[in-house]
């Protein structure tokens, strides 16, 4: 029997209390009940999901601050930065095993690109997809806004080739063009599925500002599954969750959700402004908004909060354990 378990190399503190004796308690179980209950504890022993290290986040995100200054100060769509972005990510997946693509389309004049890579195995008529918007607005370098969940699911995308996770699920992460122009990339793909290849996508999770200076910590209200995954993540930290509803039409999870795929995803705030409960709950400044740098010059690699950015992280790593069947 495969422990995932053994293959966390620095789980969190608060986790490690209670992975230890779940997984103890599942080996007695195992002992006194026989195979019926060995897989119900391999079930349990699938939400080990590997702890996604922040210092490896925050490097990506420094590789992307890199190329926006190589580039004019941003990586929007059409510009330089956002080619250089793509070729950054698609070369490390690409070392690490994966298939990838990359879809090409058309806005405002120019060629835009979605990138999408491919685990190979799993069940392909069941796709857990992960994306992210890789652009940024032209204003600036676009680090939280989406430097973060790009490189949060490029380092959940890299954890499954290093620990050679194989889960029933056929696994595909994408990154998408042209979000901050209205999630054209993201709109480009789906409308390129035919009716049996969407069916085949049995969730979408996105993943668009997890590392917000002043940070919430929103969980999109939408597939009851998705959603009690995340909320399950949080619970196990002691952090408390808002549902995020305000951001159903805001980012690429839209078009998957008005094509009948479930969806859900993380969001740590943007530009509404932090409540005085809010800021009892999660701390930071009250009165202030979630980020104010958002799409300005200043969301640069300073405008991010570690610890939320590596909660975040943490948490698409344990969604995609723990949804990928
Ligand atoms: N990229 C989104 C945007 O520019 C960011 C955003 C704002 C968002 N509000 C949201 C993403 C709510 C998810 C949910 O609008
Ligand atoms: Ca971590
Ligand atoms: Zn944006």
């Amino acid at each position: 029997m495969r422990r995932n378990t053994t293959r966390r190399p620095h789980p969190p503190r608060a986790r490690r209390r209670a992975a230890l004796p779940l997984a103890a308690l599942g080996g007695v179980l195992a002992l006194l009940l026989g195979p019926a209950a060995q897989a119900g504890a391999s079930a349990q022993a699938v939400a080990a999901a590997p702890d996604i290290s922040v210092t490896a986040v925050k490097a990506d995100l420094k590789a992307l601050q890199d190329v926006a200054t190589a580039n004019g100060g941003n990586r929007a769509h059409g510009r330089p930065g956002y080619r250089a972005s793509l070729d950054l990510i698609k070369g490390k997946l690409d070392a690490a095993g994966f298939t990838t693509s990359i879809q090409q389309f058309t806005s405002g004049g120019a060629t835009g690109y979605n990138l999408i890579a491919d685990w190979p195995g799993g069940d392909t008529g069941k796709v857990l997809l992960t994306g992210a918007h890789l652009d940024s607005v032209t204003a600036g370098p676009g680090i939280n806004d989406n430097g973060s969940g790009s490189a949060a699911v490029l380092e959940t995308a890299l954890a499954v080739s290093r620990t050679g996770f194989h889960p029933a699920k056929h696994l595909r992460f994408a990154w998408w063009g042209a979000e901050e122009l209205g999630m054209v990339g993201s709109k480009n793909y789906v409308s390129k599925l035919t009716t049996a290849q969407r069916a085949t996508i049995s969730g979408y999770l996105n993943f668009d500002m997890i590392g917000s200076p002043n940070p919430g910590y929103f969980v999109y209200d939408d597939d009851p599954a998705i959603e009690k995954t995340f909320k399950q993540y949080f619970t196990g930290l002691g952090v408390v969750t808002e549902p995020e509803t305000e951001g159903d039409g805001r980012s690429d999870h839209a078009p998957f959700k008005n094509a009948g795929i479930p969806v859900g995803g993380l969001f740590s705030g943007a530009d509404y402004i932090k409540t005085t409960k809010q800021a009892a709950q999660w701390g930071g400044t009250a009165g202030k908004a979630f980020d104010a740098c958002y799409h300005r010059s200043c969301d640069t690699l300073t405008n991010i909060n570690d610890t939320a950015l590596d909660r975040h992280s943490d948490a698409v790593a344990y969604a995609v354990w723990n949804l990928a069947g």
